[in-house]
């Protein structure tokens, strides 16, 4: 802890000890201001890592009223809110590119919305759904629309009204309306990998961490889309639930590989979890077409892993039950691990891309030798001692893998069932430290997904005599 926190907190508790003649009720409420700044926002609201829909993956700039009601429909239809799918999520371009020039609000664009974003939110809700909606701290948005820099106040109050439960909030166009980014090269330098934009993203995205905190009665969940810039890991858990921890993914195998290393920096996985937030690195694409199943089962694994929010990236109206694109994203063993009560990031054990000098995954294909040839294994602990191991091919073609889960996993010393979570089978009783286990052959860029289940802590060698 710094040195300001040590002040800050003394402070609290002097404040308290004032107050501890007082009511215990305020004693109770200086210990958790304390408490709050040692850890995150401590709202409750995201205990484990949000899932939903998000549009911009599915739609990119072609949205509409028709897409999020048939959007929502299709949630309803395939019954994936019973799998915890519950934000529906609007992207840019819902809003226009002028204020109001009376009351300066942010104006629907009611050739996309006509009804309004009243009437969306409503039929979200009445569908047991939750609202979602995006806005920018900087002048516009990334695709031009006004932006919410020095009107956070003004524009939460509007989205308030609409009663919104999540907020999206991007990074583009920081100072001027015509400069996408505005990179300060200084500080990017002093802070590599993390870059830094001017003004930083600390100083335009707090005013709405703290409006969002004022109103706090209102429930949002706030995530900060602002690509791991501005060292969001060392005070976003103060401002935020979520924040992106990369650029945008793309519907393609390296783009989703880059984001999942660059999600893998040991800056972001030391700084998450319950009542801290969720690392993000983008929304999912399972069944948009770009990568294929195999692609996609992988994506689904890893992101379920490292304790990702779950944000569906694919037409909805267009998937079927029996498609494997519907077993993928509802596959509940997966999705269990994801929403595990410890909330530990699973992280890479072996051949990460991650862990060079240079960060994730932007640079993995200069400086991480194995970036299309290694296997992998990503690992991490679950509660009541299990563990999720993730085995990944990486290569372009078909791999045989043996494994020693202790050596190439980190599985600590005991005894555990392996659970298949893709076959839904219990493959057998393993030792952590047993020499090799055959997984057999692993298709070029699939996965293997395993659950150690805990049987035993200690192993035969260290408890027979
Ligand atoms: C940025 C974000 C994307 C999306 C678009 C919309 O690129 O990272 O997720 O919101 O803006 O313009």
């Amino acid at each position: 802890m710094n040195q300001s926190c040590h002040m800050k907190i003394a402070k609290y508790e002097e404040n308290c000890e004032i107050k501890a003649g007082l009511k215990m009720k305020n004693l109770i409420l200086c210990l958790s201001l304390a408490f709050n700044l040692v850890s995150g926002l401590n709202d409750g609201l995201c205990p484990t890592p949000p899932m939903g829909f998000s549009s911009w993956n599915a739609f990119k700039q072609n949205i509409d009223q028709e897409k999020i009601i048939n959007t929502v429909n299709a949630i309803k239809e395939l019954k994936l809110d019973e799998y915890g799918y519950n934000y529906v999520i609007i992207d840019d371009l819902w809003s226009s590119a002028q204020r109001n020039p009376t009351t300066q609000y942010l104006q629907v664009n009611t050739t996309r919305f006509p009804q309004g974003m009243k009437f969306i939110s409503d039929y979200i809700h009445e569908k047991g759904l939750k609202f979602g909606l995006y806005a920018n701290a900087g002048v516009k948005t990334c695709a031009g629309m006004s932006g919410s820099l020095g009107f956070e106040k003004q524009d939460l109050d509007q989205f308030i009204e609409w009663e919104i439960d999540y907020l999206k909030y991007d990074n583009c166009f920081p100072q001027n309306e015509n400069e996408p980014y505005k990179f300060d090269k200084l500080k990017s330098l002093l802070h590599f990998p993390s870059m830094y934009q001017t003004p930083d993203e600390k100083t335009r995205f707090e005013p709405m961490g703290a409006a969002i905190k004022a109103a706090s009665n209102k429930n949002i969940v706030f995530e900060m889309c602002l690509y791991g810039f501005g060292n969001v890991e060392t005070w976003g858990k103060h401002n935020g639930h979520i924040w992106r921890t990369t650029g945008d993914i793309k519907d393609r195998w390296p783009s989703m590989l880059a984001n999942i290393d660059i999600n893998d920096e040991k800056r972001f996985t030391s700084n998450q979890g319950p009542n801290i937030g969720w690392n993000y690195p983008d929304a999912l694409f399972v069944g948009k077409g770009g990568m294929s199943n195999t692609e996609y089962r992988t994506m689904f694994a890893l992101w379920c892993a490292v304790k990702s929010p779950l944000m569906l990236g694919s037409d909805l109206s267009k998937v079927d039950m029996n498609s494997e694109a519907f077993e993928i994203i509802t596959n509940t063993e997966l999705i269990s691990v994801n929403q595990d009560k410890l909330g530990v990031q699973a992280t890479c054990k072996n051949n990460c891309c991650s862990h060079s000098l240079f960060g994730g995954g932007l640079y993995a294909p200069l400086t991480c030798p194995g970036f299309r040839s290694s296997w992998q294994a990503w690992s991490g602990p679950l509660e009541n001692g299990d563990f999720v191991v993730i085995i990944v091919n990486r290569y372009d073609h078909d791999i045989k893998v043996d494994i020693n889960w202790q050596k190439d996993a980190q599985i600590p010393n005991g005894v555990y069932e392996v659970r298949d979570m893709w076959q839904h089978e219990n493959l057998g009783i393993i030792e952590s430290t047993d020499s090799l286990w055959s997984l057999g052959t692993i298709g070029f860029h699939d996965n293997r997904a395993f659950r150690l289940k805990l049987v035993q802590k200690t192993t035969k060698n260290n408890f027979l005599p």
